[in-house]
């Protein structure tokens, strides 16, 4: 089933479910040290893309009998892969986290935002879903903006193990939800197009 089954377009993106041929650019924004910088212990990964490329085959098969995982996202102009967006369950926040991770050369230019309302979206018209949280350490400042973009709001914190630090949790309820947790004003169907992909209100990121 995974988080989408069919494409959702934005208005500069294509939200599509991920696929094994995604792995090796996984892997190559995982090597990048600015990237990794703010995710978990911060440590970019060095381990050659034959050792993750079946990791994340099985990790895709997994995924694919829930309604939860990170989808791809990419540009419509050009067809080019960025980085991806997805809900995951979290047990150390308490429900679905929403997070989000792309390539360097795409940074600032909104994307994130831009996919991280529609992944809300479907969170809550699609899963139904209440609640989304995020977590973020504190000195991810893009992070933290994006997650303020959306409508995210301070909801705690927590400390990650293996980074050894506290992170920012940051939550947003489902608004004005009606029948199965979908917001009053957005169609009921998921082949919407989300022409703005930056929603009103303000909601977070992952850790890690
Ligand atoms: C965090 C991340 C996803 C943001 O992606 P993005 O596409 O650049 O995000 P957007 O362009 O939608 O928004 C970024 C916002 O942060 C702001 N920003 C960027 N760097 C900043 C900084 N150092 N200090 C303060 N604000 C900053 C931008 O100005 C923008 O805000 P604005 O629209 O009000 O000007 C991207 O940097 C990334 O992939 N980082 C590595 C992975 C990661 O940290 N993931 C999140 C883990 S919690």
């Amino acid at each position: 089933m995974t988080l989408i089954h069919k494409p959702i377009e934005t208005a500069r993106l294509i939200l599509r479910p991920e696929t094994p041929a995604d792995g090796e650019a996984i892997h190559r924004m995982n090597t990048d040290p600015e990237v990794m910088r703010h995710i978990g212990d911060g440590i970019p990964w060095t381990s050659p893309v034959e050792e993750f490329l079946p990791q994340h085959r099985q990790a895709l098969a997994r995924a694919a009998a829930e309604r939860y995982g990170n989808v791809s996202v990419v540009l419509r102009e050009s067809g080019e892969y960025i980085g991806w967006c997805g809900l995951t369950p979290e047990k150390r926040i308490g429900g679905m986290q929403l997070g989000y991770r792309f390539f360097r050369h795409a940074w600032n230019r909104g994307y994130a935002t831009e996919a991280a309302g529609a992944v809300l979206a479907v969170g809550f018209e699609s899963l139904g879903l209440d609640r989304i949280c995020a977590a973020v350490f504190p000195d991810n400042l893009a992070s933290v903006r994006v997650l303020e973009k959306v409508g995210m709001k301070p909801a705690g914190q927590g400390f990650h193990e293996k980074a050894q630090r506290h992170f920012h949790i940051y939550a947003i309820e489902c608004p004005a939800p009606t029948g199965r947790g979908r917001p009053s004003s957005m169609p009921e169907s998921e082949d919407r197009v989300l022409t703005g992909g930056r929603p009103e209100g303000d909601t977070t990121g992952n850790a890690g």
